[in-house]
């Protein structure tokens, strides 16, 4: 069975008392849930100290170059991740994507140096309305995918895929539980068929848009949703909690 990820993307939000408080809350509640790892994705400047209070979460990070070091000014490398024992970090999402121009390309040489570093990519993908309306959806996804991962040798416990449709991120408009499970069955059919059976049985996908502590359970009890990627309703210690409990199997 697929062990289950919740994971907080706080994007440019709190400040070191946040950081105290759900550190402190988050390891009482996760260390009884059931099959669930939490993870924590905070801004940079505090993926240190919220590794360091770790004990039943995880942490990621929401931003990394690809470089291992050098005259980069303002990024973070994968070996910098490491070092501070960060687990995971988000790539490409969609806020990336439009807001700093990400492309696909740039996008796999992060996954690609991700992997290589031993920090765990959360590949984020996702439609636009646009896309959706156009009847796109599947192929736009599909090919956010295959980039990112094209030429890579990995096993499924070196990725995690965040499905995350733009016109739900944000929006309180969350994709419906069939709409996100028929996007996460056609995700691991695309990594069956072009990867491997194996690597796609076993590889976590997760659900992201407007994700909230009423409608988490029933996107989570999807065959092919193993948790979910958490933005606005992290910050909120008591929903998030509920949201992690409904992941619990
Ligand atoms: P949201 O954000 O839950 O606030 O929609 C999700 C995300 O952007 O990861």
């Amino acid at each position: 069975m697929r062990q289950s990820i919740v994971a907080g993307n706080w994007k440019m939000n709190g400040a070191s008392s946040f950081v105290q408080e759900m550190a402190q809350q988050i390891n009482l509640h996760a260390a009884d849930l059931d099959n669930v790892e939490v993870v924590l994705s905070p801004p940079s400047v505090y993926v240190a100290m919220l590794q360091q209070s770790a004990k039943s979460y995880a942490t990621a990070a929401q931003n990394v170059h690809f470089a291992k070091s050098g005259a980069y000014t303002g990024e973070v490398s994968v070996t910098m991740l490491q070092d501070v024992g960060c687990k995971y970090v988000l790539i490409g999402h969609s806020e990336r994507r439009e807001i700093f121009a990400e492309s696909n390309q740039l996008i796999a040489k992060k996954v690609a140096a991700a992997m290589q570093g031993g920090v765990v990519p959360i590949l984020c993908v996702g439609e636009s309305l646009l896309q959706r309306n156009a009847g796109q959806e599947f192929e736009v996804v599909k090919s956010q995918v295959l980039s990112a991962l094209q030429g890579l040798q990995f096993s499924a416990d070196s990725l995690v895929i965040a499905y995350e449709p733009i016109w739900a991120i944000g929006t309180g408009e969350t994709a419906s539980p069939e709409q996100a499970q028929q996007m996460h069955a056609h995700i691991r059919k695309v990594l069956a068929v072009e990867i491997s059976a194996e690597l796609a049985e076993q590889t976590r996908i997760l659900y992201g848009g407007s994700v909230n502590a009423q409608t988490a359970a029933l996107l989570f009890s999807q065959p092919d949703i193993d948790g979910g990627l958490v933005g606005g309703a992290s910050l909120k210690v008591e929903d998030f909690k509920l949201i992690c409990s409904a992941a619990a199997k």
